[in-house]
């Protein structure tokens, strides 16, 4: 049965309760994403279905059935149980994309455990933060990655229970437990009887100003994720799907682990790194369906070529989404070129926790568009200015939803200020609860965009210094406040840089203490040092020295002017520049 309606068709009537007829769900079930993604796919009678077809490095492959993933799950949650971990206690899930993770995400969702999964290739400092703002209890990682959280345990008093995954157990510290899924196979496990609003899962995202944010998810979230997960993935019963994000990153769990498999739709992962052939290969020997990616590997895929891609048999392949950066209209011809269907752009934030404003099948498509936003989901650009929504079409201005979709984040983990400051109109005393109810209100994402007379939203730009490289945000503070501890750095100032392939890379502008000389080997070493504390995302790519850096007056380093600079724009007002 076709899936198609117009965007008017979805309109009419809208009623988030649709999520609840795609999911075939009775008011009175256990509203617990773990349970709805496992145990609730086996019940309906998909038990012996793939849920999970996992390549890794080589030639590394493995299979697992929904029931496989029931009694996984129960089997993680259960050892999580016995080790003291209790509901709302969080979860850190630190590994590459293994099939553990995957099992652990929702054993930990079983348990009433919030999960908080964390990119692999963070370096310590990364980590050290996200799991102390966290408080994390328990963590689950490889042997690959142990090393870095051994690094940091002083530092982190709430983290108790360190769990190993693969490698050998004889090479654990005293205090770490190894766990080998396959011998955690428990057939009976009692779920957490969460709610709509139990904690469920917790993304770090950076923003501008600070260290990154812990936004905070429940578990009703699932029914934004399921809703767009059919509407616009356009999954059906016998798609196979594959989204490339990481689970590190919120792409990652709502559509690579929560939408598909809350639908009992089969989903690939593969983990490994990035080439051409090996993406068209594990698409055409898995025969995929349905493939969900972002524009720096679209951007990379079109760098390697057509030929490449006339090697393969990718005629399973019906329907294609993108997200995370704009998706340019170069990209989208070429994709209609060589695979036949184009990319259709979704727009969303770690913080909307769902697809926002989207483009799927059945809507008139406007090439380089993001579309409109998803029907249940009130949406404006406000003016720079007033933040009163523009009546102009083609007026630039800050992209704005209504509070209270169910997928939105419910607070910023212990940064109640800052939550309330992403809503226009929110009284000084305003709690989370109340932002997020407050239909009057307008929450702020960050990002310019402009609407056309037909109602499309058209990018601009973040209206802030975060750096988008590869579809990562990456918040410049983090990088400075990383930079000033190598030694021969005094200042340092960190912008987007324009990059082909990544739409931004890191640039870093530095001071040295005196005494230090800028050269080749001065440059491996800052690198390297950020690699290794932070992550490779955030490494910069160009290093400038300069012999002083530019301030306001009050001694603020204006990032925007080197930012400008960059990208050849113009600076704007420089009235508050220090004088000379
Ligand atoms: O700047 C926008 C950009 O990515 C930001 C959200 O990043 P994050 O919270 O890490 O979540 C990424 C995946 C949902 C946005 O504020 N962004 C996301 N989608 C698009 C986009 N920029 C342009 N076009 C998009 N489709």
């Amino acid at each position: 049965m076709s899936n198609i309606k117009s965007y008017e068709e979805r309109l009419q009537g809208f009623d988030w309760d649709y999520a609840k007829e795609v999911l075939d769900w009775q008011d009175g079930e256990l509203l617990n994403i773990g349970h709805m993604c496992s145990d609730r796919i086996c019940a309906k009678g998909h038990a012996d279905k793939t849920a999970l077809i996992w390549e890794g490095f080589g030639d590394a492959t493995a299979q697992y059935t929904f029931n496989d993933l029931r009694v996984l799950s129960n089997g993680f949650a259960k050892l999580l149980q016995d080790q003291g971990v209790e509901p709302g206690d969080r979860v850190c899930l630190f590994m590459d994309k293994v099939p553990a993770l995957y099992v652990s995400f929702l054993g930990a969702l079983k348990m009433g455990g919030v999960a908080q999964p964390l990119f692999s290739a963070f370096g310590d400092d990364s980590l050290e933060v996200r799991l102390a703002s966290a408080e994390t209890k328990a963590i689950l990682t490889t042997q690959k990655h142990v090393k870095k959280v051994r690094k940091i345990l002083d530092k982190l008093p709430a983290l108790k229970t360190i769990i190993v995954v693969e490698g050998n157990p004889a090479k654990l510290k005293d205090g770490e437990l190894f766990y080998d899924m396959n011998e955690h196979r428990v057939e009976d496990f009692e779920c957490f009887q969460s709610g709509p609003e139990s904690q469920s899962v917790l993304h770090y995202t950076s923003g501008t100003t600070g260290q990154p944010k812990g936004a905070q998810h429940v578990h009703s979230s699932v029914w934004g994720q399921a809703l767009t997960t059919s509407w616009v993935l356009d999954l059906h019963d016998d798609d196979i799907y594959w989204c490339t994000a990481d689970p590190g990153w919120v792409t990652g769990t709502s559509y690579g682990i929560i939408g598909p498999w809350v639908l009992g739709v089969t989903q690939c992962v593969l983990d490994s790194g990035f080439t051409a052939a090996r993406w068209y290969k594990f698409m055409q020997d898995n025969k995929v369906t349905v493939w969900y990616s972002a524009p720096t590997a679209i951007r990379s895929l079109m760098r390697d070529g057509d030929d490449l891609v006339k090697k393969h048999d990718l005629s399973a392949l019906r329907h294609l989404c993108s997200v995370g950066e704009p998706l340019n209209a170069e990209a989208v011809v070429w994709s209609e070129q060589v695979f036949g269907k184009a990319f259709l752009d979704t727009f969303w934030q770690t913080e909307t926790g769902a697809m926002m404003i989207t483009n799927y099948p059945g809507m008139k498509i406007k090439p380089g568009s993001m579309g409109k936003p998803f029907p249940g989901i009130t949406a404006a650009v406000l003016d720079l200015k007033t933040n009163e929504p523009v009546d102009e079409p083609g007026t630039v201005g800050l992209i704005a939803f209504r509070p209270g979709w169910p997928s939105m984040f419910r607070e910023y983990r212990n940064q109640h200020d800052v939550y309330r400051s992403k809503f226009v109109g929110a009284a000084d005393d305003a709690t989370p609860e109340q932002c997020r109810l407050d239909p009057d209100l307008w929450y702020v994402s960050g990002d310019r965009a402009s609407i056309d007379a037909d109602g499309y939203y058209w990018f601009v730009g973040r209206d802030d210094d975060v750096i988008n490289t590869g579809g990562h945000l990456v918040g410049p503070f983090e990088i400075e406040s990383a930079l000033i501890e190598h030694e021969a750095i005094a200042e340092a100032a960190v912008v987007g840089k324009p990059d082909e392939v990544n739409m931004e890379v890191v640039k870093a502008f530095i001071t040295l203490h005196k005494g230090f000389e800028f050269d080749d080997m001065l440059e491996l070493s800052v690198m390297n040092f950020i690699r290794k504390s932070l992550s490779p995302l955030a490494m910069p790519q160009e290093i400038e020295v300069m012999e002083k850096l530019p301030k306001t007056r009050s001694g603020k380093i204006l990032r925007r002017y080197l930012r400008s600079i960059e990208w050849g724009e113009d600076a704007g007002d420089l009235s508050t520049l220090e004088d000379d």
